[in-house]
């Protein structure tokens, strides 16, 4: 029994340690791989954890090997994550230092003084002293009733700045920004952005930005890395599936899976994905991806899936001056406001 439990302490060590790192721009060290921890959003707003199975999600994952956990203030699942990474923390499987925990500010809070008071919270909920990476959710600032604030995003930025002045966060970066509002940022902050975190999958390969942002020292972080392949909140989008022949073909070659085969892609790619599972067999299946890598040809056939298109597209926001993608003729009703529910 004691040498089974070796045996598998050994084997997470292993997993744990396979798992690529990307540098940030202050030497620090990011997993190039996240868990993604958002459960979705009904009519009855975002959806929540249930029976604690977001917290078991995590204590599964970390004996997987995964170390970076992605969460916001929006995703109202901070305390579970936060239990989790404690209760491997007291059980001595993990350091609080093994972990590397990103969370988000949101919309509302992005006056400089609420910056401060809004990562309190979060830690507070986490039941950490600091967090690894703090990013500005969206460049959009809105009141508390939803409606738009004129807030400038580098006013949010100087509140993130005194964070990490006050050791909240060890470093901080942006969300959902375009380029030119990056450029803005480069140009203008006291401490650059360490990462940038966009959507990013096969239908959306943002080549121009990614280049943009790596020539400049940001990593990349992709949210919904497996776009199209997988049912996004029970509804299937158009575009490649798992048994696209493309990704097929490449996967067969390697004895990995097409998400595999995708999650890879973005890894090659120097992009960290973050990928969300709730089940145990998709996230060991998610995270075996650090013994193969993909041809520059291989690369550029994916890339090929490029159509320009987004699953996160806030369109209710459009109006706003900061909204940072393309308009669109018929942008969908706000939900975060109530009446629109
Ligand atoms: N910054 C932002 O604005 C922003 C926006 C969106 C998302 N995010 C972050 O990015 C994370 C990932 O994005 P996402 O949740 O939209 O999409 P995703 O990771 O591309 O896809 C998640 C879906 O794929 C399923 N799945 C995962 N692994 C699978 C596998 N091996 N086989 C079959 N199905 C699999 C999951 O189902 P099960 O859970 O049932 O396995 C879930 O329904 C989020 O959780 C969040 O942390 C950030």
């Amino acid at each position: 029994m004691l040498g089974a439990c070796v045996f598998v302490a050994l084997l997470v060590i292993t997993t744990a340690e396979k798992v690529a790192k990307f540098k940030l721009n202050d030497g620090r060290d990011m997993p190039a791989l996240a868990l993604g921890t958002y459960l979705g959003f009904n009519q009855n707003g975002v959806i929540k954890s249930e029976n604690k199975q977001l917290r078991d999600a995590v204590l599964n994952a970390i004996d997987l090997g995964y170390r970076h956990f992605d969460t916001a203030s929006i995703y109202d699942t901070e305390e579970e994550i936060g239990e989790a990474i404690k209760m491997k923390i007291d059980s001595g499987d993990v350091k609080r230092s093994d972990i590397f925990l990103t969370t988000k500010l949101w919309n509302t809070r992005h006056r400089r003084d609420q910056v401060l008071p809004a990562l309190k919270d979060s830690l507070t909920k986490l039941g950490m002293d600091y967090v690894d990476l703090y990013l500005m959710h969206w460049p959009i600032g809105l009141n508390e009733d939803y409606s738009h604030s004129d807030v400038d995003f580098m006013e949010t930025w100087r509140g993130l700045e005194d964070a990490m002045k006050q050791g909240l966060t060890k470093a901080i970066g942006v969300s959902n920004f375009n380029e030119e509002q990056l450029k803005r940022m480069l140009e203008e902050a006291t401490v650059k952005p360490a990462a940038l975190q966009i959507e990013i999958h096969p239908q959306i390969v943002q080549k121009d930005l990614v280049d943009f942002a790596q020539e400049n020292g940001i990593v990349v972080m992709a949210y919904s890395p497996f776009g199209s392949l997988v049912s996004r909140f029970g509804m299937q989008m158009p575009g490649p599936k798992m048994d696209d022949p493309v990704l097929t073909e490449i996967a067969n070659k390697y004895k990995k899976t097409t998400l595999q085969v995708v999650l890879r892609w973005l890894v090659d790619r120097k992009i960290v994905p973050i990928a969300k599972s709730l089940h145990a067999k998709r996230q060991a299946e998610n995270i075996n991806i650090f013994d193969f890598s993909l041809s520059e040809d291989e690369i550029r056939k994916i890339n090929e899936f490029d159509s320009h298109t987004r699953f996160t597209l806030p369109s209710f926001w459009q109006t706003h001056p900061y909204y940072p993608f393309d308009k669109i003729d018929t942008p969908i009703a706000d939900p975060f406001v109530k009446s629109n529910m």
